[in-house]
């Protein structure tokens, strides 16, 4: 039997009483907010004749997401993330701030504290028997193709298997994880090796959400940036390697055209040496435009918890998720 019991008075005054309106302390905007999202959740459970078994069967999916510190690995596949970029975008548009390199999502797998180097680093530690060697490099310039020398150019990516180190303990410290600072030309190269396309653990509570969606849960190979220097729009991106599968087709909604990279696969000896490498290797190039801002609050990345970025316990355990 359907029932609609939304727009009766008392389940609007309850809804009020729920979210504190009658309450002198509490915090304004959360009162709000929790008011707002209750009464969504409220018709939603009218409108579909939300079932009890339903609603607590929810429940637990709420509580394994949570038990697995999964809400960070289940809001891009939901689109938050992707939603919070073109929100970004949009604003920077409506203000006018154009130019410069695209930006897409963190996503919630990077690590701080990566050590740091000028110029070249190397960022795998030799140890994947099946690492492909890559060589990635690029210039960071300003949107009048000036190089900026003295740029921060954060890298981290998956390993062959599609594990990311600290998340995946049977990887080093630190490994594919890196902080290159640009050279006099504004350049940057890292040794690396070919990432993997990464997916959501299997039959883990994210999975288990975008089953029930009729979705997988993949990821295309790509590489994520944090690129920052002073006076510039600090930037958060990620390059995809072209010719993956799932390069447009992302569950993370990552993907932007002007961010896939074809890689050059290099067979020539004396190339290789050149670099200390031995054997063929595989060139990627991403050069990056940083537009210019007097903002410092654009200029520095936007706060979330992230792993090892903070002292606090709570940030900590909320940034690492159990992948
Ligand atoms: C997820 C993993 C990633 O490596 C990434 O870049 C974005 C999202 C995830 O599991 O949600
Ligand atoms: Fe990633």
């Amino acid at each position: 039997m359907t029932v609609k019991i939304f727009d009766t008075p008392e389940v609007q005054d309850f809804l009020k009483t729920v979210a504190g309106f009658d309450q002198a302390g509490g915090d304004e905007r959360a009162k709000q907010i929790m008011h707002r999202l209750l009464s969504d959740l409220f018709r939603l459970i009218d409108d579909f004749d939300v079932t009890p078994e339903e609603y607590w069967s929810a429940v637990s999916v709420l509580n394994a997401l949570g038990q697995g510190t999964q809400f960070g690995l289940l809001s891009p596949g939901l689109g938050f993330d992707h939603f919070l970029d073109m929100r970004m975008d949009a604003a920077d548009e409506a203000a006018r701030r154009n130019g410069g390199t695209p930006r897409t999502i963190e996503g919630p797998l990077y690590v701080a504290g990566a050590p740091e180097a000028v110029g070249f680093a190397r960022m795998d530690d030799g140890r994947d028997p099946d690492g492909e060697t890559m060589w990635l490099t690029g210039q960071v310039r300003d949107t009048d193709g000036k190089p900026i020398a003295g740029a921060k150019v954060e890298i981290w990516h998956a390993d062959s298997k599609g594990g990311y180190s600290f998340f995946d303990p049977s990887q080093s410290e630190y490994n594919l994880r890196r902080t290159i600072v640009t050279d006099a030309e504004g350049r940057y190269t890292a040794r690396s090796i070919i990432p993997s396309g990464y997916g959501v653990p299997e039959g883990c509570a994210t999975d288990q959400v975008l089953k029930a969606l009729g979705r997988h849960g993949e990821r295309p190979a790509h590489i994520h940036y944090f690129i920052s220097a002073p006076g510039y729009r600090h930037l958060t991106t990620q390059i995809n390697l072209a010719g993956d599968p799932y390069t447009f087709d992302d569950f993370a909604f990552a993907t932007r055209e002007e961010l896939v990279i074809e890689g050059q696969r290099i067979e020539d000896a004396a190339e290789a040496e050149k670099r200390g490498l031995e054997g063929l290797f595989t060139e990627v190039v991403f050069d990056v435009e940083l537009a210019a801002t007097d903002a410092p609050e654009l200029q520095t990345r936007h706060a979330r918890p992230r792993a090892k970025e903070s002292e606090e316990a709570v940030s900590e355990q909320a940034a690492t998720a159990q992948v």
